[in-house]
């Protein structure tokens, strides 16, 4: 059994961000339907940049250190930036994942661009098919492991 990265058991053991925002301006719910797992994620946009985050993960160790690395990653960003993290980044910066858990950083992934295609919805600026453009359709689309 590969062992996890010092930052994975770290993130995991003490997670950032965690909660929900009660007023946020988009929340992303993702589930993968392979293991049952849900991630939720609540922004608080304002002029185009997260000004907070929170998550709510209800997975797998992984997935609980992949979704708080990510809120550290977008906080303070711009949508555009936000939407450029990829779960490859995501990995990156939790020093590795074994390549069973891959899956479980795609949810982040996925869980910020369905947060951010709620924003989207509820400013009602931009058509369906703008916001697909700029989110993607949010299903699973991990490289690694063609969950
Ligand atoms: Fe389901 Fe990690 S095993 S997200």
């Amino acid at each position: 059994m590969e062992a996890y990265s010092e930052k994975v058991i770290e993130h995991y053991s003490n997670p950032r961000n965690v909660g929900e925002i009660v007023d946020a301006s988009g929340v992303g719910e993702v589930g993968n339907p392979v293991c049952g797992d849900i991630m939720r994620i609540y922004l608080k946009i304002e002029n185009d940049v997260i000004t907070d985050v929170k998550f709510k993960t209800f997975g797998c160790g992984a997935a609980i250190a992949s979704s708080s690395i990510s809120t550290e990653l977008i906080k303070g960003k711009t949508i555009d930036e936000a939407l450029k993290i990829t779960n490859k980044q995501v990995v990156e910066e939790l020093g590795g994942l074994p390549p069973v858990k891959l899956h479980c950083s795609v949810l982040a992934e996925e869980a910020i661009r369905s947060a951010i295609a709620d924003y989207y919805r509820k400013e009602g600026k931009l058509t369906e098919d703008e916001i697909k453009a700029k989110c993607g359709d949010t299903a699973s689309h991990c490289e690694d492991c063609h969950h």
